[in-house]
């Protein structure tokens, strides 16, 4: 019988991705941040054994998430913005929030919900310990796109 098909090979970067850094350089930074096709603010982090990376703006207000917190919330990683704390979910770029069950009732009982999905994710793909993402250029708009701009380029952290 022919051989087995080869599993796909990992010695080539994906078409279309982005050299980051090497990964060596990347789990020492922990954050890396780029501007990738001349338009496109992404973070890079490492955390926990895992690579992320989403634009680089807080899709609530545009918030540098580079200098954000990681806390776990409901079982979830999220990014905690240094702006005014909203939660996004690592993996998927989910807004989480703690909605009240029962307004009447006090003291008042929350759970974890989910705004569904606001910041735009990019693959991130490690190829002979380099580190590549590829953008996610799914034409649905997410909310987090109305900050890649280069007015927003240049706005700093509050103090
Ligand atoms: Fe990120 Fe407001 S800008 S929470």
């Amino acid at each position: 019988p022919p051989p087995p098909p080869l599993p796909p090979s990992s010695s080539s970067p994906p078409p279309g991705s982005y050299f980051i850094g090497t990964k060596e350089d990347v789990v020492k930074a922990r954050r890396v941040t780029r501007l990738l096709n001349g338009c496109r603010d992404v973070l890079v982090l490492y955390h926990q054994g895992q690579l992320h990376a989403m634009d680089k703006r807080c899709y609530h207000a545009g918030g540098e998430l580079q200098f954000g917190d990681i806390e776990e919330f409901n079982g979830r990683l999220c990014m905690v913005c240094p702006w005014h704390k909203y939660k996004i979910t690592l993996a998927e770029g989910e807004g989480l929030y703690q909605a009240v069950e029962n307004p009447t009732i006090r003291p008042h009982r929350t759970q974890w919900r989910s705004k569904g999905v606001k910041q735009r994710i990019h693959k991130v793909t490690e190829v002979n310990g380099d580190v590549y993402v590829t953008l996610n250029d799914s034409a649905e708009a997410i909310e987090s796109d109305n900050y890649q701009t280069e007015r927003f380029r240049s706005v700093q952290q509050p103090r």
